[in-house]
């Protein structure tokens, strides 16, 4: 990948079509603690939105909930512009979204395929998969192989087990299944935040190669050359409110910290 900013890259956008993902009025608080006041979001077909914010601000919940992990006490969200309800991540994986945490819900001990495939296994042909649902590693292996190839993450053999990946790898475990299963959104916690420099570049340019193929992706981080050089647009929270929302290409880090702190309001 070039390492030109996507930000010039503004996905073309048809104003009749409605947000991939919107929500509006999202709300929730844990006990007295008011996590996110009413705040409203999209994301367009093909976009990358960097959502960014001090530590507490929000975040986290807000793409919990986006992710069917948690309820909000308030709000609507709506995919395509049809309103549904997030009550578990297998909700939000019908509606197409996937989600990358830091920690990833990978299994250590099992190999890149079983990881890949996880609850999804491909079974054999016939009699022995359809009734003794008996797994077809060879077919799992190949077709982890060939994604893994297409995404340019490199492996030495899919029978790896994930303990002995790299922070990076296992971050390209975690993408290539939202790429394997065909989700449309891609939402993803900090996934930089533990990986060191080559790693980061590395989980960056796959950023870049999934968006390529028309993925939207929601892109949490602390680090602002990273999401200015990724995100079309930048949401900022403040305190569980929406402080501005930013087009990258319009914007420097100056400006993003200042929005963050308080220091400069926009609406
Ligand atoms: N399960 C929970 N129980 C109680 N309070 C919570 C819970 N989850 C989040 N909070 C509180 O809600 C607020 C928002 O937290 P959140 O994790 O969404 O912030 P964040 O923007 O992701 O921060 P960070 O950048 O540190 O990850 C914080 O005050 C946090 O302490
Ligand atoms: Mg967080």
């Amino acid at each position: 990948m070039s390492t030109e900013s996507l930000a010039n890259a503004e996905p073309e956008r048809v104003t009749s079509t409605p947000p991939i993902l919107e929500a509006r009025g999202i709300s929730k608080s844990f006990g007295t603690v008011r996590a996110l006041a009413g705040v409203d979001i999209d994301l367009f077909e093909g976009e990358i939105i960097g959502l960014v914010g001090d530590n507490g601000a929000g975040k986290s919940t807000l793409i919990k909930i986006l992710s069917g992990a948690l309820l909000p006490d308030a709000g609507e969200i709506r995919i395509d512009g049809r309103p549904i309800r997030l009550n578990s991540p297998l909700d939000a994986h019908a509606n197409g979204i996937e989600t990358v945490y830091q920690d990833l819900a990978v299994v250590p001990q099992m190999d890149i395929a079983e990881n890949l495939y996880l609850g999804r296994e491909v079974r054999l042909p016939g009699v022995a998969g359809k009734i003794g649902r008996i797994i077809h590693r060879r077919a799992m292996r190949r077709q982890a192989a060939e994604h893994f190839e297409s995404l340019h993450i490199k492996v030495k053999s899919m029978r790896q087990r994930v303990d002995t990946l790299s922070g990076g790898q296992r971050q390209g475990v975690a993408v290539a299944r939202s790429v394997v299963f065909g989700r449309r959104i891609v939402i993803m916690d900090e996934p930089t935040a533990a990986l060191g420099v080559q790693e980061t570049q590395q989980v960056v340019e796959l950023i870049g190669r999934i968006n390529a193929r028309g993925m939207a992706i929601i892109l949490i981080s602390h680090n602002m050359p990273q999401v200015l050089h990724l995100s079309h647009r930048i949401v900022v929270l403040r305190a569980g409110r929406r402080a501005g929302v930013l087009k990258t290409a319009e914007t420097d880090v100056e400006q993003v910290v200042r929005v963050i702190t308080g220091a400069e309001i926009i609406h």
